[in-house]
């Protein structure tokens, strides 16, 4: 027959003790507490990611102005200096190019200010 000491008591009730602390394991109450602070990670890492997509539209927003800048500058050139009959594309593009700036300057503002 099975013999029952004292020892085995007290095994037994440490055993019955430790095993619900297993629901307080330092990994799932860690988890818990960096929950908070990994969600402003993910907030932050959001935002800057935003911010890129929106830095490469003004980008590239910026490169389109830069041609037509050129090319109103081009036809102004031609017309000033060669003589050539360019007004109607200088002023085509001139008109654009004021659009696409005042376009850049709202979009940069509404997107950046302050910062
Ligand atoms: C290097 C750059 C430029 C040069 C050399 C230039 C040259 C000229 C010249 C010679 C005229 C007179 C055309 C004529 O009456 O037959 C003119 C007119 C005009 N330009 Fe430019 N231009 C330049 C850039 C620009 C830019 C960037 C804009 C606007 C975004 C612009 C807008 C205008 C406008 C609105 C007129 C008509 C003015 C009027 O007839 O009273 N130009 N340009």
């Amino acid at each position: 027959m099975l013999k029952m000491t004292k020892v085995h008591l007290i095994g037994l009730l440490l055993l019955l003790l430790a095993f619900p602390m297993s629901s307080f394991s330092t990994e799932s109450s860690g988890a818990a507490v960096m929950a908070p602070f990994k969600s402003v990670e993910t907030n932050v890492q959001e935002e800057s990611e935003l911010n890129q997509g929106r830095h490469e539209i003004l980008f590239i927003m910026g490169i389109i102005l830069l041609v037509f800048i050129f090319a109103t500058s081009a036809f102004g050139l031609a017309l000033g200096i060669y003589g050539k009959n360019v007004f109607v594309p200088h002023m085509i593009f001139a008109g654009v190019s004021v659009f696409l700036t005042v376009a850049h300057a709202v979009t940069a503002v509404v997107w950046f200010y302050p910062y």
